[in-house]
Parts: structure tokens; sequence; C-alpha cells
């Protein structure tokens, strides 16, 4: 059974004792077996293996975790939330129920809403609205320029005050270098990323999904490599020039990945994400004309897919990310040409990531860092580690536990996964945010 609490985020000194867990976190490396955590209202309190050895705290509520994994909660910092303008597809709460869902306890969300996310009105909207319905931590990106048209920068400085944890036009790329020169300028002084959906949009021309022998097969107009690239090329040279902190979002690439690897031995602040479909799928599942496989960028070459597991595997991609794009049936059953791009992935993320461990490339380790620390640092938040003193997010995940997708028992309003009917090997059972369950599974 699935229960979901909204949180009351009036959880002063309450004191949870979460026993018998492996305890792991990435970023020092502890693992062990048999551990124990203390919450102590919002707050980590205590942990460590022999933590409980003399009994739980006198009026501690106690959590059996069962011996499975108690991790920093995971982050997931680029969603779509469609809350101002299109809430039919998906609200702050309803998207936030589906990160809980996914073991999810920090999201960051794109500004491409209905008016974009340009100013510090619709900024203070959306803070209100996470507050308000918010099942787990929201931290907004503001959008480079205005209204995302790519001619002139928003008030950067204020939208940091305000609480911008960076920027990005994402849905778009900022296709003038200079306007993304001046970008990465404000990014430098005012110490946040400046996130890139790197396309060059004349190369992509159109395309509905990636170019090859599948596009051809299907005479469907295909989004060269080239076109991800030639951005992520000429920004690297410009986060170089400025000094600034240069994020790629949903990276698909070989070839990107590749500038990206070179631009971190240069030592460069340079970081990249990749999504679960990028290293799980390739472009032959959209063979058939499954727009349920349509995303931007698109999933590309089996080459290009091992090079993304390749990336994650030798650290050049940093964190594992989503772009959890949900859109209404009305929006994916059109022709492929006109189905809107992307899917929903915030409940699918860590079982499709487990994978990586299951079948022996990446430590549960490493892959637990692309969903924790690492995208923390990322965006800068207080997050992604197990600290006395840090904020009380946790997932437990049994990584063993098999389960089906079900499309229509997803909790995003939309229902547009192109994984209905897999089956899946490790899960979230309890989502723990600011010392609060707000998801528990069985
Ligand atoms: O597939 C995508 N969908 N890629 C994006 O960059 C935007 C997103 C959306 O907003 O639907």
């Amino acid at each position: 059974m699935t229960q979901f609490f909204k949180p009351t985020r009036t959880n002063h000194g309450q004191r949870v004792a979460y026993t018998n867990a492996r305890l792991i976190d990435p970023e020092s490396g502890l693992d062990v077996k048999g551990g124990g955590l203390l919450t102590e209202g919002n707050k980590i309190a205590d942990f460590g293996e022999k933590l409980f050895n003399n009994g739980t705290p006198d009026g501690a509520e106690v959590v059996d975790c069962g011996g499975h994994i108690l991790c920093p909660g995971l982050l997931d910092i680029q969603v779509h939330f469609r809350e101002p303008g299109q809430e039919y597809k998906e609200t702050i709460e309803s998207g936030s129920k589906s990160a809980a869902a996914g073991g999810v306890t920090t999201v960051a969300t794109m500004p491409n809403t209905k008016p974009v996310v340009d100013d510090i009105t619709v900024l203070a909207f959306l803070q209100k609205r996470a507050i308000e319905t918010g099942y787990v931590n929201i931290r907004p990106y503001a959008a480079i320029t205005k209204g995302q048209k790519g001619d002139e920068l928003t008030e950067m400085a204020m939208l940091v005050e305000a609480g911008a944890c960076g920027f990005t036009d994402d849905g778009l790329p900022v296709m003038n270098a200079q306007i993304m020169r001046q970008a990465l300028t404000m990014g430098a002084a005012l110490g946040v990323p400046i996130a890139q959906h790197a396309e060059d949009h004349n190369l992509s021309c159109g395309g509905c999904m990636n170019e090859g022998w599948v596009a051809t097969k299907l005479g469907l107009k295909g989004i060269p490599n080239v076109s991800e690239a030639v951005i992520v090329a000429r920004d690297i040279l410009l986060a170089e020039l400025t000094g600034a902190q240069y994020h790629v979002l949903h990276i698909s690439t070989k070839e990107a990945i590749d500038l990206v690897r070179l631009a971190k031995k240069k030592g460069l602040r340079v970081t990249a994400e990749a999504a679960p479909h990028h290293f799980v799928l390739n472009d032959e599942a959209v063979i058939d004309y499954r727009t349920f496989s349509k995303m931007n960028p698109p999933l590309r070459a089996e080459i290009d897919r091992q090079a993304v597991i390749e990336g994650l595997m030798d650290g050049t991609i940093d964190a594992i990310a989503t772009d959890h794009a949900p859109h209404d049936t009305e929006s994916k059953r059109v022709t492929m040409d006109l189905a809107a791009f992307g899917i929903v992935g915030l409940e699918t993320m860590l079982s499709l990531s487990l994978d990586l461990v299951h079948s022996g490339k990446m430590s549960m380790r490493d892959v637990l860092a692309a969903m924790t620390y690492k995208p923390a640092d990322i965006i800068h938040a207080d997050a992604g580690r197990l600290k006395k003193g840090a904020p009380a997010d946790l997932t437990l995940i049994d990584p063993n536990h098999s389960w089906t997708i079900k499309n229509e028992e997803l909790h995003s309003k939309s229902k547009n996964s192109p994984f209905d009917g897999r089956t899946l090997k490790g899960r979230a059972l309890r989502t723990v945010v600011g010392g609060e369950t707000v998801y528990a599974h069985g």
C-alpha cells in the first residue's frame, strides 16, 4: 500500500529513531549494516553503526528499516512542474508527490512555465505554492532571458536574492553567444550555475527524433548529435573566459560528453547531468512511431547510450536527473512530428539507475552519489549528505524489490512514460523530508 503524508513543516523537536539500517553516505563512503540514525525536528541529530546499542531514546518514534538502505534524500535537479499555466499536466502538488514516490526529497524546477519564471513575482508565487502544496523541497531555477526569448537577460541579481538556485532557458537553448557570455558573467558574479539546454536550433532544423538510420527508416526528420555538441563546445569556451559555473542539462551525445571530459581535465567549472532514459534506451525505442519515446534531446544511437554510461562511470557526468516532463494524452497521441517532447521520470529514476548497480557497471555508492551530494553541489543546496545537523531528508531503499511500472498507477498527473510494463529491481520504501515521512510504500 502506498501512503502520502502532507508535511506539516512544524516539526520542531520530534525524534525519530531509524534502526536496523544499511547506512550509506556516498560522499564519505560510509556503508554499514545494522546502523541507526536519529532525527530531531527537521535535522539529523546523530547516526552510526552502534548508535542504538543501548536502546532508542525515550519518547522517540521507532522506524525499523528492515536492513534496507537508508541514505541522504535523493535530488532530481531537472524537473518540469507545469504550475503556473498548465496545471492539467502537472501541479506542484502532483509533481512533488511523484517525486516523493520516487524517493526524491529535493527537486530543482525548470522555469518554462506559463508565464515563464523570469521575474520575482512569478518566483514568489512558485515559492508560496511550494510551501502550501509541496511534498518535497523545491528549488526553482529562473530563466536566463525574459520570456525565454533569448535576447534580453532577466534581473538575475534580484532573482538570486529572491531564491533562484540558478538560471536556464531549458526547453530552449540560449542561441546568442553574446547573451550567453553575459549570463555566464553574471552567474559567476552571483555564484550560481548557468544551465544550458544544449541544442543549436539551426542544426536541429525542426527534427523530431535522433538523426540516424531509425529516423531514415521511419521517414522522420532527425536532430544530429552535432546540434548538442557545438553549443557545449561554445559554452565551454565562454565558461573558461568568464570563470563561470556552467552546467549541461540532459547530456545525450558522445561528442558533448567528450567535450565535458576535456573541460574537466582543464579544471574548468563544468558539470553535466544525464537522464535515465539516455542510458537505458536508444533510438530504436522510437520504432513503431512511439511518441512516448519522444523527448528533447532525443534518444540517441547505441554508441551514445554507451558513452553516457561511461561518462557516469568515470565521473564526467556528475548527476542523474530526469527531465521529468509531464504531457497530457492529447499532446502525445498525435503523429511523431506533432507530439510534445518529454516523458515523466521522477518515479522511475531510482529504479532505472539501480540497474547500473545490478549489472555490475557501477557501485551503489557511485550511483547514489549521482543522485545525492553531487547534484546538491551543482545547485548549492544544503542536501545530499548524512551529517549531524544537516536537514533530515532521507530515502529508504530496498534495492532488490521487484516491481512493474504501470503508467496508470503513476502519481504524476501525466502518464507519459515509455517504461510502461517494464519490471525493475529496487524502489524507495520511505521518503523523509525535514524529519517527516511524506511517502511510505508497503
Ligand atoms: O523533452 C523535453 N521536454 N525537453 C525539454 O527540454 C523540455 C521539456 C518540456 O518542457 O516538456
